[in-house]
């Protein structure tokens, strides 16, 4: 039975690459034969109308108000193992409806659990804001993945968004780690990239993904044709970072999973006992 790994793709940055990101990625995880539920959490809208879905009749709100369930708004597309929950213009209203409300910040998170046996990962696009509906995502995920645009001012406001991280993690989702930052619209014959991209790593070291994301005008021209760049032009350099990026999100899990059971094994080895309660403590 898989248990979804939820993955948020935040940055209250406009324009930074979040919506270019979770499409793709969500793109190559189905095509990776991983089950896949992308929810667009934007009342733009965007992640969907890349799906080809605009102005749905049905939406994410309406499983934030308890009105339907994930299952039912989840939408088939091309690929057969990723559907997508669209939002729309009805989720401008939910945040201001949502204010007063019982468990404002937990609607997202438990209609996801009622659907978490069902998919390998769900992946979360999130609106340029650190408003209610971010929050709905922080609390419901387990990771963070945080694209960078390689522009000036590219940290600005990484600090906000990461004691926001904490809040969320100290008051509704202890569990709640880094995935990854992902560095995005790289210019490698542009400096002020490479600046960039040496300051993040040296703030960031191993959480910084090694694959980047280039410039690519393909990944910018796929959403008007309502395709994930997989499907639009497999053979651009967009395309080819985007499954390296998956590559290495894979691999980074399996490596927790190795690491994990290599403690398992240590833990029922005789004799390490001490060792093992020093570590735990
Ligand atoms: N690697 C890239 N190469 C070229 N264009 C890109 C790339 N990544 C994103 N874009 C383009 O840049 C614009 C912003 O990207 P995107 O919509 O993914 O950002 P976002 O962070 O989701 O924006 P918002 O904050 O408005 O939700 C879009 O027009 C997109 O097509
Ligand atoms: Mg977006």
């Amino acid at each position: 039975m898989p248990n979804a790994r939820v993955i948020a793709v935040v940055n209250q940055k406009g324009g930074v690459g979040k919506t270019t990101s979770a499409v793709n990625l969500a793109a190559c995880l189905g095509a990776a034969e991983k089950a896949t539920l992308l929810i667009d959490l934007d009342p733009q809208g965007n992640a969907s109308s890349a799906y080809g879905i605009v102005d749905p009749s049905r939406q994410i709100y309406d499983a934030l108000m308890g009105e339907a369930s994930l299952e039912n708004l989840a939408v088939r597309t091309d690929i057969e193992y990723l559907r997508v929950v669209p939002s729309g213009t009805d989720l401008v209203g939910a945040e201001v409806e949502l204010v007063g409300a019982d468990g404002r910040e937990t609607r997202l998170r438990t209609a996801i659990d009622a659907v978490r046996d069902q998919y390998d990962f769900i992946l979360i696009d999130c609106p340029p804001s650190l408003s209610l509906l971010t929050l709905n995502a922080l609390t419901a995920a387990n990771s963070v993945l945080i694209p960078m645009q390689c522009e000036y001012y590219a940290l600005e406001g990484l600090a906000r968004l990461l004691e926001t991280t904490d809040l969320v993690r100290e008051a509704l989702n202890p569990g709640l780690e880094l995935e990854g930052i992902v560095l995005t619209m790289v210019d490698m014959r542009n400096n002020l990239s490479r600046q960039v991209e040496t300051e993040v790593r040296g703030h960031f070291a191993e959480k910084v993904y090694r694959t980047r994301i280039p410039r690519n005008v393909r990944l910018s021209e796929a959403p008007s044709h309502g395709k994930p760049i997989l499907l639009y032009d497999i053979h651009s350099r967009g395309a080819v970072a985007y499954l390296k990026l998956t590559e290495e999100l894979l691999a980074g899990l399996s490596e927790e999973f190795n690491s994990d059971q290599v403690a398992d094994i240590e833990r029922e080895e005789p004799g390490h006992g001490q060792t093992i309660g020093e570590r735990e403590a």
